[in-house]
């Protein structure tokens, strides 16, 4: 299955634990600091997906090509493994405006950590507003894995390998 049809991946975000990488017109690839965490968000996000939990659809890890370039670029030339998933459009928890936007988006956001609460994940750091959007759709996604953990699904907090 052929999930990258760019040549040369586009940056579109970035945090302390990755980077994401627009890999097609509708995927993103995060390519995690340390294979561990880029397999553990996978691993999370699939379980979370099958729980109807809100988050970009994930599509599993799968090696992503960058080609080299004169600018200097730690993925330059390198094939490595991406954790894919749906190419997500919307407003971050810092973009949203006014009272009736933000209550709106509260709202979604605080069922949607309820309902992975209920299903037995522990969703930290997912009330930080760069880990969740708000779309067009009105509907809240909540992204960024790397902390959570699940009770089938260890943590890795401590003891990071990267
Ligand atoms: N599925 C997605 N669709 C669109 N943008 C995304 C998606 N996933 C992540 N991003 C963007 O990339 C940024 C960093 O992703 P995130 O998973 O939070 O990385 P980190 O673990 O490094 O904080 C996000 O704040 C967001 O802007
Ligand atoms: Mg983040």
């Amino acid at each position: 299955m052929e999930l990258q049809t760019y040549k040369t991946p586009r940056r579109i975000g970035c945090g302390k634990d990755g980077v994401v990488f627009q890999i097609s017109r509708d995927l993103v690839a995060k390519i995690g600091f340390g294979e561990r965490v880029t397999f553990h968000e996978s691993e999370i996000a699939e379980r979370a997906h099958q729980e109807g939990i809100s988050i970009p659809v994930p599509y599993g890890v799968h090696l992503i090509t960058f080609p080299h370039t004169e600018n200097p670029n730690p993925y330059a030339g390198k094939t490595i493994n991406g954790f894919v998933m749906e190419k997500l459009i919307g407003k971050n928890g810092f973009q949203l405006c006014g009272p009736e936007e933000v209550n709106e988006a509260y709202v979604l956001l605080n069922m949607a950590i309820k309902k992975a609460v209920l299903k037995g994940f522990n969703p930290i750091d997912s009330r930080y507003p760069r880990n969740y959007i708000f779309t067009p759709d009105r509907e809240i996604k909540l992204i960024d894995f790397t902390s959570w953990s699940h009770r089938d699904i260890p943590s890795i907090l401590r003891n990071r390998e990267n």
